[in-house]
């Protein structure tokens, strides 16, 4: 008796979840693998990957194209809430997984699978944000995670897969550890554990290194509605096609590299580099048009829930209630950031050079103006200072020495 007859395996075309197909079939009696990879606009070929997991055993393998709700759903939403782990991290890994779950769920649901499988290990976040999101999705299912029970090394688990007639990889060469799609590359692993070695040029791929950037600025402007970026340079775009042209501007101009030590969800500090070009790009953008058309308090508060939306991602809670009541907030003040905003792009930097807004600038000329058309009261600051600083007056009056 196995621990589940019929099992949906989210699939990669990697080591470890080709290793899981015969590892699930031999080791603990599953049936009936059935594979699902998902296109997310990683670039990789899914035909060869097809291929693979019926090599190694797969019943059926399927692949499905969710890079349109991936950008919409997932991307924009973290756009509007200028998403950044720890400050600087834009969760382009992270904002994978709850859409992977939730497909694998209706997978499973169509073939009539009593489990579903995922091969990430024991110490990474992916594994919090499968288990966590799967299990909000559908408690029935069970949820088997072959890679975090088999205990065998890297070298171990290319011989399990040999036996089963796998062929070693190419990447027992490459000694990092890589996950991609449309939002960016987050390489760990070999050389980059230690947190003092720079990242060697080869792990870059959607960026120019700064030599090799062109010496001139570029000039753009990104327009806005309801939060969204739906035009670059005059020009509208679908979402995935804006991600796509925001990443080739900000590569071009070596913009979205990122070397960092991370706080897993599991407790452990990691090194993690990242190029996230377009991501990091429209965040920028996005900010800017939010301090011209959100009032400041609005803006302030935001700023705080942003942090606790990206950590509450980054911690595999999409589908909780405080994401659920966070993103009512963040959806009620996008109403109003409509407009756009222009950036040089240079030698790694995106500039902001200027933001207007038709309809939401709450910039008041008359208001903010030195020159002749200035409409602000002068004389009303003395009595709103004597009161705003009554209770500092009060108290230096009773402490000064
Ligand atoms: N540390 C990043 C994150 O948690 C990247 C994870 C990369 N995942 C992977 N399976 N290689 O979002």
């Amino acid at each position: 008796m196995g621990r589940a007859t019929k099992v949906v395996l989210a699939y990669s075309g990697g080591v470890d979840t080709s290793v899981c197909i015969p590892y699930l079939k031999q080791e603990w009696g599953v049936e009936e693998v059935i594979t699902f990879a998902a296109d997310l606009g990683q670039g990789d070929e899914l035909e060869p990957i097809r291929l693979k997991a019926l090599e190694a055993g797969a019943s059926q393998s399927l692949v499905g194209d969710l890079i349109k709700p991936f950008i919409e759903e997932f991307a924009f939403p973290a756009i509007r809430a200028n998403a950044l782990y720890e400050g600087r991290y834009p969760l382009s890994t992270a904002l994978a997984r709850p859409l992977i779950a939730r497909r694998l769920v209706e997978v499973a649901r169509e073939v009539g699978a009593d489990a579903v499988a995922h091969g990430c290990t024991g110490k990474g976040n992916d594994q919090v944000r499968f288990d966590v999101a799967i299990a909000s999705l559908a408690p029935d299912l069970k949820v088997l995670t072959p890679a975090r029970e088999w205990g065998m090394s890297r070298e171990e688990t290319i011989a399990y897969g040999e036996r089963f007639g796998m062929p070693s990889p190419v990447s027992k060469k490459s000694p990092y550890s890589i996950d991609l799609n449309l939002l960016g590359r987050s390489i760990e692993a070999g050389p980059l554990e230690d947190p003092m070695v720079a990242p060697p040029e080869e792990v870059f791929a959607m960026t120019r290194s700064v030599d090799q950037t062109p010496n001139d600025a570029e000039e753009i402007e990104i327009q806005f509605e309801g939060g969204n970026p739906v035009a670059i340079n005059g020009k509208r775009l679908e979402p995935v096609s804006l991600i796509r042209e925001a990443n080739r501007l900000a590569g071009t101009h070596g913009i979205g590299r990122l070397d960092m030590i991370e706080n897993r969800v599991v407790g452990i500090k990691s090194r993690e580099i990242y190029e996230t070009p377009g991501l990091l790009l429209l965040i920028r953008a996005h900010q800017e048009l939010e301090s011209l058309t959100l009032a400041a308090d609005v803006l302030r508060t935001k700023r705080q829930l942003e942090m606790q939306w990206a950590d509450l991602v980054y911690q595999g809670l999409w589908f909780g209630p405080l994401k659920d009541a966070l993103d009512g907030f963040m959806d009620r003040t996008q109403v109003h950031v409509n407009g756009v905003v222009r950036l040089k792009l240079h030698k790694g930097n995106a500039t902001v050079t200027g933001r207007a807004s038709t309809d939401n600038s709450l910039y008041i000329p008359e208001m903010a103006s030195y020159g002749s058309e200035d409409k602000f009261d002068h004389r009303a600051a003395e009595g709103f200072i004597y009161v705003w600083g009554l209770p500092t007056r009060l108290w230096a009056a009773k402490h000064r020495r």
